[in-house]
């Protein structure tokens, strides 16, 4: 069910999770530091308890409120609003939000709607509009295809098309969890070194499969032929899971998939295509 933002604020000022758009994909959100409303996304996704939420804020003074801020994340907020969400030591955010983990993922959303709601409301949980498992809503059709019913702000489709990337800022050293349209050449630049790979504990960090129900193979980048081809490199993530959706739905199986060439988004895409063949 399509609503307007005023009437999302309203929703989510008294406990309901509406869908809404971001720059990266359609986030569920629900009011942030309200204990009941975030447990009902939970449930919704069917999420287990211990897999942590983004918290979406308005603005970097919003996210040093509620974490213990890191030097080097003002190396990086310029990239705010932006697709980048930083892992920091926990302050004041509820335990449901971060699965209980004492540590906190948090980022500003480029998007004018998603901007205009937190203004609005204040900080967001928000994890990807599908459900557990599933690949992430791109266009506002795929959630309701995902959720029937569901209250959603339309957006249109998502400018960058894979999920935020993913920096920890909890070690010595800056540590990349997820590859996103921040690339990691970028990272690498403004931080010096950044180690790259593990996750939090969650066991398996099974919510990553992004797959679709037929099978998905992967052939090397530059291989003619594919279902889904790497076209010019962020068109490809803009298009990635619509294109999954759509081979999906056309009963397509094995999707094959061609891999983006490995650098900068590119990584990001080879992640998401990843895991879509391991799941
Ligand atoms: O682009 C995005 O990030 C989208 C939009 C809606 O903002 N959100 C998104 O949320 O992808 P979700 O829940 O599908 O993925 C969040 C990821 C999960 O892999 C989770 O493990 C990781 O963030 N995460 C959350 N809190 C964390 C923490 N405290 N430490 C490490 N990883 C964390
Ligand atoms: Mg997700």
């Amino acid at each position: 069910m399509r609503i307007l933002p005023a009437e999302a604020v309203d929703r989510l000022l008294a406990g309901s999770i509406v869908a809404i758009p971001t720059e990266t994909v359609y986030g569920l959100a629900a009011d942030g530091l309200n204990e009941a409303a975030v447990r009902a996304i939970f449930v919704a996704k069917g999420r287990p308890a211990d897999h942590p939420l983004i918290l979406h804020v308005a603005d970097a003074e919003r996210a040093a409120a509620h974490a213990r801020w890191d030097e080097r994340a003002d190396l990086l907020l310029d990239l705010w609003p932006g697709p980048l969400t930083l892992v920091l030591w926990n302050r004041d955010v509820p335990a449901i939000v971060r699965g209980g983990h004492p540590t906190v993922a948090m980022r500003v959303p480029d998007h004018p709607i998603a901007l205009e709601i937190l203004s609005a409301v204040g900080p967001l949980a928000a994890p990807s509009a599908n459900r557990f498992g599933g690949v992430s809503p791109t266009r506002v059709e795929h959630v309701g295809i995902e959720f029937p019913g569901l209250p959603v702000v339309d957006g249109g489709p998502c400018r960058v098309g894979v999920e935020s990337t993913i920096v920890s800022l909890l070690e010595g050293r800056p540590r990349l969890l997820r590859p996103g349209s921040v690339s990691l050449e970028e990272l690498m630049a403004r931080l010096g070194g950044v180690e790259v790979g593990g996750t939090i504990a969650a066991p398996g960090n099974l919510e990553a499969h992004y797959a679709p129900r037929g099978r998905v193979v992967l052939v090397p980048h530059g291989t003619p032929g594919a279902h889904v081809p790497a076209p010019e490199r962020t068109e490809h993530a803009r298009r990635l899971y619509d294109d999954l959706r759509h081979h999906d739905a056309l009963g397509v199986d094995p999707i094959v998939c061609e891999l983006a060439a490995p650098v900068g988004i590119g990584l990001a895409v080879n992640d998401r295509l990843m895991r879509a063949a391991a799941g």
